[in-house]
């Protein structure tokens, strides 16, 4: 990783926080939607530079935060001679004069008096504790600031975050704020409700076509049909929405979620036996239950079972299914026995539970 880059760079990189597993689906919309080069990809990391730093890196949707790069290294000792490196290349290796501008020009300062805060994140085993690389990131940053700035660890106006993840770290200033992550659409919440990025990403996976009509048969609190309804520029025709769940209760909460997005068709039904035609539906994308989510998980096999044989059946030749579960197994040799080719499959943990999302077609 380039521990710094030239004080003349005119547009400094940028790094995004990404859902562990979902690297690769980040990249390729950071390369698509801003037209960036992505310089490395590390485990919940993206680094790239973008042609141009503007609001629309907010409005990346696989990403969970989006910063500016001010450092980076993957030579950490893991010894506590790392606090005095990151002290100095803290003070010594960014030019955080740069950075406040671009932020400024992003985030324009609140009124009153400007506020900041400092987070350090620290994963892997280090010689030091997450308090000592905090003071000496707040060393290096000593006399960067302008006295008059006052430390908050609320509605701080600047965030300066280091990331340490083994012999890796980042440090940047952050540029979006939780709003990025937690959607402003979803205002009713379910216990097994998807992480929006995480719903972005496999709509992404879906590649979705004008005119294709997509479906999730689980479609919990919405978050998946969201995701789709919320970008609708990325689409010449709106695609049609289809959208079901067994719970009178999480379909209420779906069309609270939906209703300022767009139009979603929303019914109650059982997944495994859909009132849809055959062959009517271009793309699928699902989260069914995780086996803790059901009152007895050994139903879980059954009803992966039955939502795979359903799914074929309204599935159109040539269309795709992205499928998000815990069971992989299930999915898989359900799959393979109505004889859908696998595509791809990422590796996520949700609920803390190992877990993938698989890519199939319908030959
Ligand atoms: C993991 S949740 C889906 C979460 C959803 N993606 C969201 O973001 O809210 C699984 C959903 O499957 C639903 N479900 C369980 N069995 C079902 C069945 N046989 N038919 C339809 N929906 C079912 C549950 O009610 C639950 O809402």
């Amino acid at each position: 990783m380039p521990r710094h880059r030239s004080t003349s760079d005119p547009t400094p990189p940028c790094y995004a926080m990404v859902f562990p597993g979902l690297e690769s689906i980040a990249a390729q919309e950071i390369v698509q939607d801003l037209r960036a080069e992505v310089k490395k990809t590390e485990e919940g990391i993206v680094i790239f530079r973008a042609p141009e730093i503007n609001s629309r890196l907010l409005q990346l949707r696989t990403v969970e935060d989006v910063f500016l790069f001010a450092w980076g290294t993957d030579e950490l000792t893991y010894r506590a001679a790392d606090l005095e490196r990151i002290r100095r290349w803290t003070d010594r290796q960014a030019d955080w004069a740069q950075l406040l501008r671009i932020h400024h020009a992003i985030r324009p300062k609140p009124k009153g008096k400007p506020s900041f805060r400092i987070v350090v994140q620290m994963s892997g085993k280090h010689g030091y504790r997450r308090v000592d690389a905090r003071k000496a990131l707040a060393e290096g940053l000593a006399g960067k600031l302008p006295p008059s700035w006052r430390y908050a660890e609320e509605n701080a106006s600047v965030e300066f975050w280091l990331t340490i993840n083994n012999a890796t770290a980042v440090c940047g200033l952050r540029l979006s704020d939780r709003s990025m992550r937690h959607r402003a659409y979803k205002k009713e919440h379910a216990p097994a409700s998807l992480r929006p990025t995480i719903a972005a990403a496999m709509v992404r996976l879906a590649e979705l076509k004008p005119l294709h009509t997509i479906l999730d048969p689980m479609c919990g609190v919405g978050t998946i049909l969201a995701e789709i309804l919320a970008v609708p520029t990325r689409y010449a025709v709106p695609p049609l929405v289809l959208g079901g769940d067994v719970s009178m209760s999480v379909l209420r909460a779906a069309g609270i979620n939906l209703r300022r997005l767009g139009k979603a068709h929303l019914l109650r039904w059982d997944a495994t036996a859909l009132p849809l035609a055959d062959e009517s539906i271009d793309r699928i994308v699902c989260n069914p239950p995780f086996g803790k989510q059901l009152a007895s998980p050994e139903q879980i096999p059954e009803l992966y079972r039955g939502l795979i044989h359903e799914s074929n059946r309204v599935l159109r030749t040539g269309g795709r299914a992205v499928i998000l579960a815990g069971d992989a197994r299930t999915i898989k040799e359900s799959a393979a026995k109505v004889g859908w080719k696998p595509l791809r499959q990422l590796r996520v943990r949700v609920l803390g539970m190992p877990a993938a999302i698989t890519v199939w077609k319908k030959e």
